[in-house]
């Protein structure tokens, strides 16, 4: 389905997960039409103002083909946003993460979004648009054992400034959103792959950190979710915004990031340590 020429019309990927959803649905209630990007279908998407569209941001074919056929669709008009929320979370000791864990991580928070903006450009230019892209409060404030997530969102924050100059002179404002932890699947899939990764690695060095991780995960376990519709109406507002901001934070705990990022450094280590409760954890005895 192609947009109306009269409705701005905007690319959203990671379409079907938490955050996406609750994306396309608010946008398509304020009359913007939405690509809706996915890897495969999503029925829950089969709605009036969505099209959805094939894309896998860490395959350039995909990509372009994607752009190649909202161009064809938009007929010239463009597009008015670019939306990069597609995001997978890679968990773990920085010691015990595989190498391919950190490569998968980059390749779809880093260079993913980085893929679909060359891709995407020239849509923007023609439609006077704008790129909104989903970075975390852990961006800002690394948490132990989210050392993968917090390094790509911190990349992905990094040449989102750099852009933001870059291309003042079309005017296309480039945006961040830092959401707080909100409850959609991300967690269990990110629980599961470091689960199988950590059955890969050596038990002995497994072992080392055995303390920590029960710590983290008690501690994660007590962790307040805000609905995704919170970081939704962040990114909508990005969207939608006459003059967008350089950052949109969601969520009580992405605003209590920001003041963590304030603090001197050693302070920021004790505050997590007492809050995930590793305070006085003695080190396991080394193999
Ligand atoms: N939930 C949170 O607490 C939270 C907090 C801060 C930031 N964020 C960020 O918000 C964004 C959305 O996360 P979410 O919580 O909504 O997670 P989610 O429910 O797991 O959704 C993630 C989306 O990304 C898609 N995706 C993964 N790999 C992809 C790839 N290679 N190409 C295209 N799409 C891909 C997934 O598609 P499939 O279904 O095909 O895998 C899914 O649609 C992410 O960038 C995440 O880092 C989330």
């Amino acid at each position: 389905m192609t947009a109306p020429t009269n409705v701005r019309a905007i690319l959203l990927t990671g379409a079907n997960g938490g955050i996406g959803r609750a994306c396309a649905q608010t946008l398509t209630a304020k009359g913007f039409h939405v690509y809706a990007g996915v890897r495969t279908p999503a029925p829950e998407l089969d709605a009036p103002g969505i099209t959805q569209i094939a894309l896998d941001v860490t395959d350039p074919g995909s990509v372009a083909a994607a752009a190649e056929y909202i161009d064809k669709s938009q007929d010239g008009h463009g597009l008015h946003a670019v939306i990069n929320n597609a995001g997978v979370l890679v968990q773990g000791p920085v010691e015990l993460v595989p190498i391919q864990e950190w490569h998968r991580q980059f390749e779809v928070n880093v260079h993913g979004p980085v893929r679909v903006i060359q891709a995407f450009l020239p849509l923007l230019r023609a439609g006077g648009g704008r790129i909104v892209n989903v970075s975390a409060a852990s961006a800002r404030a690394a948490f132990p054992f989210l050392g993968p997530i917090g390094a790509s969102k911190s990349a992905l924050e990094s040449y989102s400034e750099s852009l933001r100059v870059e291309l003042a002179p079309w005017r296309i404002p480039v945006s961040i959103v830092q959401p707080g932890a909100m409850r959609t699947e991300i967690f269990a899939k990110s629980t599961a792959a470091a689960e199988s990764a950590r059955a890969q690695a050596d038990p002995r060095t497994v072992k080392l950190y055995e303390r920590q991780l029960v710590a983290f995960d008690t501690a994660a376990a007590g962790q307040r979710y805000a609905p995704p519709e919170v970081a939704a109406a962040a990114i909508v507002r990005a969207v939608a915004a006459r003059r967008p901001k350089a950052v949109y934070i969601a969520g009580t705990d992405a605003r209590l990031a920001v003041w963590l990022s304030r603090i001197p450094a050693r302070l920021r280590d004790s505050v997590f340590q007492r809050a995930l409760g590793l305070s006085g954890i003695e080190p396991a005895p080394a193999h």
